[in-house]
C-alpha cells in the first residue's frame, strides 16, 4: 500500500493507494471517530461493494443511502435525500459519512458532509479511475444546476481517501478511458515526463496492467496532492486542473448531463484548448497532434458535438467559476507540460477555435 499525504496543516490527510484495501479494517477504525456512520452509494456500486464496506463496520450504527446512478441526479434534490436519512435517524454532529462511488457520489456525499449540521467527517472511497486520480482528492464537493455544472458546492476535505485499484476490475472500458482523460491532464499541465510515459504505456493501461494502473494513479495523486497543498481554494495554481474544462463543461451542460462522460467532455475540451494554444503561438502543430493522438489512442472523443454552435458554446462558457466580471478565462498550454493560470483571451480567437477545430464534423458559424 502506498500512502500520499495531502498537506493542509491540521486538515492534512492521507490517500491510500493499493489492492485489497477493503480488508484493512484498521484503516476504517483509525479514520472513523464516531459510532454513527452513513454510507452514500448508488444502485450500480452498492450491489458490488457495499457488503465489503459493511464488513469493516460491524461495531458501528450504520445507515445507507443508495441513490440512482448518473450525472443527471447530481442535484440538490438528491442531496436532500441524504439529509432526510440523517435527520430521520437522529445523526449527530460527530457522525461520519462514507462516499462509496465515482465522482458523482464523491461530490454529492462530500457536499452533504459539508452541509449537515455545518460539517461532519467524511471518507472518500473512490471506485472509478477518474475519482481515484482526481475527484476524491482535494475537497471540491458539490452538485450541478440546470444552468451550470458544479455551480453549487463547497471546499470540504475528507479524513482520508481509500483508492483500491481492485474496484477498477468491474469498471467498463468507456469509464476507464474517461478516467485516463484526467490522468493525461496532469502530464499536460505540469509533468511532461509523465505525459511521455503515458504515450509509451497507454496500451498497458488500456489492457488494465495492474502495475501500470497503480503507477498512473500514484503519479496522478502525487501531482494533485502537491497542487491542492499549495492552493486549496483555487486562488492560483489549482485552476490549472481545469485545463479543457471550460469547453468540456459547456459540452456537458449544452448537450445535457449524462450524454458525454465527464472525462470524454474534458478530452474534447482539452483538444480545443490545445488548438487555441496553437493559434496563440504557444503549441506547435506537432504538439497538438500528439495530444489528440493520445486521447484517440485512449478511445476518447476529440471533436466537439455538432449540436452546439459557437454562440451557444460561448454562452455556456460564460457560466464558469474561473470567469471574472463575466469575462471568460481559460487555462491554456504554453508548451507541453506547462499550463497558464486562468487568462482572458480575445473572443475572436476563441471563436476561431470553436468554428475551425474539428470543422468537418461539427460547428456551424455563428
Ligand atoms: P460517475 O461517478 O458517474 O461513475 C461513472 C459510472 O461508473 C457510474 O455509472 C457508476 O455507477 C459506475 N461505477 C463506479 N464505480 C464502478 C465500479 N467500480 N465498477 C462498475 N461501475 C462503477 O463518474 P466519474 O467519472 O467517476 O465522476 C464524474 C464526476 O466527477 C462528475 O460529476 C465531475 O464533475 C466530477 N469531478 C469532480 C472533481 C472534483 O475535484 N471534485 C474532479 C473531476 C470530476
Ligand atoms: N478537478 C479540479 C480540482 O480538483 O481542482
Amino acid at each position: 500500500m502506498k500512502k500520499i499525504q495531502v498537506e493542509l496543516g491540521n486538515r492534512s490527510y492521507p490517500i491510500y493507494i493499493g489492492s485489497d484495501l477493503l480488508k484493512k479494517s484498521e484503516l476504517f477504525k483509525f479514520h472513523i471517530k464516531s459510532k454513527q456512520v452513513v454510507i452514500i452509494s448508488n444502485v450500480t456500486i452498492a450491489p458490488l461493494y457495499l457488503d465489503k464496506i459493511l464488513n469493516n463496520l460491524l461495531e458501528y450504527e450504520v445507515q445507507t443511502v443508495i441513490l440512482p446512478d448518473g450525472e443527471q441526479f447530481k442535484t440538490l434534490e438528491y442531496v436532500t435525500q441524504i439529509f432526510d436519512k440523517l435527520l430521520a435517524n437522529k445523526f449527530s454532529r460527530n457522525s461520519t459519512l462514507i462516499a462509496l462511488g465515482g465522482g458523482v457520489i464523491g461530490d454529492m456525499g462530500g457536499f452533504a458532509a459539508a452541509c449537515y449540521q455545518r460539517g461532519i467527517s467524511f471518507l472518500q472511497i473512490p471506485t472509478t479511475l477518474l475519482a481515484q486520480v482526481d475527484s476524491s482528492v482535494g475537497g471540491k464537493t458539490g452538485v450541478n444546476h440546470p444552468l451550470g455544472k458544479n455551480m453549487i458546492g463547497a471546499f470540504y476535505q475528507p479524513e482520508c481517501v481509500i483508492a483500491d485499484a481492485d474496484f477498477l476490475d468491474s469498471l467498463d472500458n468507456r469509464q476507464l478511458s474517461a478516467g485516463l482523460a484526467e490522468v493525461i491532464k496532469y502530464g499536460l499541465i505540469r509533468d511532461i515526463v509523465f505525459f511521455e510515459w503515458l504515450e509509451i504505456n497507454v496500451d498497458k493501461l488500456l489492457n488494465r496492467d495492474k502495475h501500470a494502473l497503480a503507477y498512473a494513479i500514484e503519479r496522478s495523486c502525487i501531482n494533485k496532492a502537491e497542487i491542492v497543498s499549495e492552493d486549496e481554494t483555487e486562488t492560483g495554481v489549482r485552476a490549472t486542473l481545469n485545463l479543457g474544462h471550460t469547453f468540456g463543461h459547456a459540452i456537458e451542460t449544452g448537450v445535457g448531463y449524462g450524454t458525454y462522460l465527464h472525462g470524454e467532455a474534458v478530452a474534447i475540451g482539452t483538444c480545443q484548448a490545445a488548438d487555441l494554444s496553437r493559434r496563440i503561438g504557444w503549441l506547435t502543430d506537432s504538439d497538438v497532434n500528439r495530444i489528440v493522438a493520445l486521447f484517440k489512442k485512449c478511445n476518447l472523443p476529440t471533436i466537439p458535438p455538432t449540436k452546439l454552435n459557437s454562440s451557444q458554446f460561448l454562452d455556456l462558457m460564460a457560466v464558469d467559476k474561473k470567469n471574472v466580471d463575466g469575462k471568460i478565462r481559460l487555462i491554456l498550454l504554453t508548451k507541453l507540460g506547462t499550463a497558464t493560470l486562468p487568462i482572458e483571451i480575445e473572443n475572436k480567437l476563441i471563436v476561431q477555435t470553436l468554428e475551425s477545430y474539428g470543422k468537418n464534423q461539427s460547428l456551424s458559424p455563428s
